[in-house]
C-alpha cells in the first residue's frame, strides 16, 4: 500500500494536523478489510476549499484495462478528518465499494467522461450569464469570492507598471516610424469591468503626461461569453466608450471573432480567467498514465431534500437541472411551474443544487499520450516531460487556458505581450504538495493552471514566458505571467 501525504507543510502549521489523526484511522479501517492492500493508494489532500465537489473519504477505481481489475485510490480531505469519524467513513466507502453499491440514492447528473466535459462547466458558464440573479440572492459580489476579496487587475500601481512598459514599446516604434494608428489593447474575461476602468484611467492620465496621443489611437476590445458581464462592464467603463468595443466570444477560441487581429495587438489582457476556464487533469502513477474522468452527481440525502423542495421525485431532478442549465432561472420557473412558483425559487433551487453538486472520478488508463488531444492540434505528447519528471504526479492540463494561450499568441504584434494574472501553478512539484482544485467560489469553478505547460507550449512556439508573484500586494497566491515574442 503506498500512502501519499500531500500537505506535508501542515505538519508544522501553527494548527497542525498530523499523520496519525488523519491518515491512522483510515489504514486501520483498511488493515481491518479484506481488499488486497497492494493495490490500494491513500491519497491526502488539505482541500482549502470550503465549497467543493468532494465528500471527506472517496474511492476511486484505478482502470488499467486488465479484466478484474480492482485496484483503487482512497481519497482523504485531511482539512475535514477532525469533522468525521475517518474510520467510520473509510468503512463505509469500502463497503460500498466492495458491493457496488456506491450509486446507490445518488442522483447521477452525467455519464462518466473527462472532466472538462463535465456538466459544471454548464454551471460555471449560468453562473456568469445569470449574475445578476445570483448576486441579489446571496448579496455578495463575485469579486468577494477572488483571492484578496477584488480583482488584483484593479491595483493601479500594477496598471502603471504595465503601461510604462508599453509606452515604452511604442515610442520606440513611433520614433522608427513604425507605430500602427490603431493601438489594439484586448481584455479577454472582463467581469464587472473594474479593471478596465483602472486601465483606460490610468492610460489617459498617463497619455496626459506623456504627449504623444495614444490614448486618441486607443482601442480597447472587452471581451467575454457573457453578454449580461459585457453590459455590466460597458457600463462600467462609460466614459472611455469611444475607445472600447465589446465581442462576446470564448475566450478558450479568440481568434472566432478576432482573427482580423492577427500580429495587431500590442497587449492581451488576461486576469482571474484562466483558473476558470474547462480543465482535465491526468496522473502519472506508478509508471502509467491515467486520465482522470469524473461523473456530477447529487448525494443521495441531498438529492432527497432538494426534490421535496421542489416538489418533484429525486428522478425527476437530472431533467430539472438539465433544463436550468439550458435555460436560466427565469425561464426554469416558466417552464416548470408545478415546481417552481417564481425565478426567486429557480434561483434558490439553482444554489442548492449547486452546493450540493459532486464529482465522482476513477483513473482510466492513456493509451498514448499521442492520443489525447490537450487542445486543438496539440497533442498530449506535450505532458511527457511534466508528468514523467520524478515522482507519481497527479496534474491539470489546462485545456482551455492552453487554447485560449495559444490562440492569443498569434494575435500579438512582434511587440506584443501577454499579461496574465491568475492562480497559477509554477512548478510541477507543488502538484505533489498541494491542492489546487477543482473549488467552487460561489457559482463558479477554479482550478489553478499548469504553468510549467503554458511555458513549455509557448516556449515551443517561440515565446519567452515569466512567471513573477504579483508584484503589487504581498502575501497573495496570484502570479503574473508575461509572454512575448523571443528576442
Ligand atoms: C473571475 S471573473 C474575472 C473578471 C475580471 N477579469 C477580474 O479580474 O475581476 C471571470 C470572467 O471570465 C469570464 N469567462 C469565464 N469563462 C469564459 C469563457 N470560456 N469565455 C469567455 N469568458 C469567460 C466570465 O464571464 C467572467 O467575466
Amino acid at each position: 500500500m503506498l500512502v501519499d501525504f500531500r500537505p506535508h507543510a501542515r505538519l508544522r502549521s501553527r494548527t497542525p494536523v498530523t499523520v496519525g489523526d488523519s491518515v491512522g484511522p483510515v489504514v486501520e479501517a483498511l488493515g481491518a478489510s479484506t481488499v488486497d492492500l497492494s493495490r490500494v493508494r491513500v491519497v491526502c489532500d488539505w482541500v482549502q476549499y470550503r465549497q467543493n465537489f468532494r465528500e471527506p473519504v472517496e474511492i476511486r477505481p484505478v482502470r488499467d484495462g486488465d479484466p478484474g481489475d480492482d485496484a483503487f485510490e482512497l481519497a482523504v480531505d485531511v482539512r475535514r478528518g477532525p469533522e468525521v469519524d475517518l474510520a467510520e467513513a473509510t468503512r463505509t466507502a469500502l463497503a460500498a465499494h466492495a458491493d457496488g453499491t456506491a450509486d446507490d440514492g445518488r442522483v447521477l447528473l452525467e455519464d462518466w467522461g473527462p472532466t472538462r466535459h463535465s456538466c459544471l462547466w454548464d454551471f460555471n458558464a449560468l453562473y456568469w450569464r445569470e449574475l445578476a440573479l445570483w448576486e441579489k440572492a446571496t448579496g455578495r459580489a463575485y469579486e468577494q469570492a477572488l483571492p484578496g476579496g477584488e480583482s488584483d487587475a484593479r491595483n493601479r500601481d500594477g496598471v502603471r507598471a504595465i503601461l510604462a512598459e508599453l509606452f515604452a514599446v511604442w515610442d520606440g516604434l513611433a520614433d522608427r516610424r513604425a507605430l500602427p494608428p490603431e493601438l489594439y489593447v484586448v481584455e479577454l474575461g472582463v467581469g464587472n469591468g473594474h479593471q478596465a476602468r483602472v486601465f483606460l484611467d490610468e492610460f489617459r492620465a498617463l497619455d496626459a503626461r506623456h504627449g504623444r496621443g495614444y490614448y486618441r489611437r486607443l482601442q480597447y476590445l472587452m471581451c467575454d461569453y457573457s453578454a449580461h458581464v459585457l453590459d455590466m462592464a460597458r457600463e462600467t467603463v462609460a466614459e472611455h466608450t469611444e475607445h472600447v468595443s465589446s465581442f462576446v466570444l470564448d475566450a478558450t477560441r479568440p481568434r472566432s471573432a478576432l482573427g482580423f487581429l492577427q500580429f495587431r495587438v500590442f497587449l492581451v489582457y488576461v486576469s482571474n480567467v484562466y483558473d476558470n476556464l474547462p480543465t482535465d487533469e491526468v496522473a502519472h502513477l506508478g509508471g502509467r498514465t491515467y486520465l482522470v474522468e469524473s461523473r456530477a452527481h447529487l448525494p443521495a440525502a441531498d438529492a432527497a431534500e432538494l426534490a421535496r423542495s421542489v416538489r418533484a421525485t429525486p428522478e425527476q431532478l437530472p431533467g430539472l437541472v438539465h433544463k436550468l442549465l439550458r435555460l436560466g432561472p427565469a425561464l426554469l420557473a416558466e417552464a416548470a411551474p408545478g415546481h417552481l412558483d417564481d425565478t426567486d425559487a429557480a434561483v434558490d433551487f439553482w444554489r442548492r443544487t449547486w452546493a450540493a453538486v459532486r464529482l465522482a472520478e476513477r483513473y482510466v488508463g492513456l493509451a498514448g499520450l499521442d492520443l489525447y488531444e490537450l487542445a486543438p492540434a496539440i497533442s498530449g505528447e506535450a505532458l511527457r516531460p511534466l508528468l514523467e519528471s520524478g515522482a507519481d504526479v497527479r496534474m491539470h492540463v489546462s485545456n482551455g487556458a492552453v487554447a485560449s494561450f495559444v490562440e492569443t499568441l498569434a494575435l500579438l504584434h512582434p511587440y506584443g505581450k501577454l499579461v496574465c494574472h491568475d492562480l497559477v501553478v509554477t512548478a510541477v512539484s507543488a502538484y505533489r504538495e498541494g491542492f489546487r482544485g477543482p473549488g467552487k467560489y460561489d457559482g463558479s469553478v477554479v482550478n489553478w493552471v499548469n504553468g510549467p505547460l503554458l511555458a513549455h507550449v509557448g516556449r515551443r512556439r517561440g515565446f519567452d514566458i515569466a512567471y513573477a508573484p504579483f508584484a503589487h500586494r504581498s502575501g497573495t497566491n496570484i502570479v503574473t505571467m508575461t509572454a512575448q515574442v523571443r528576442d
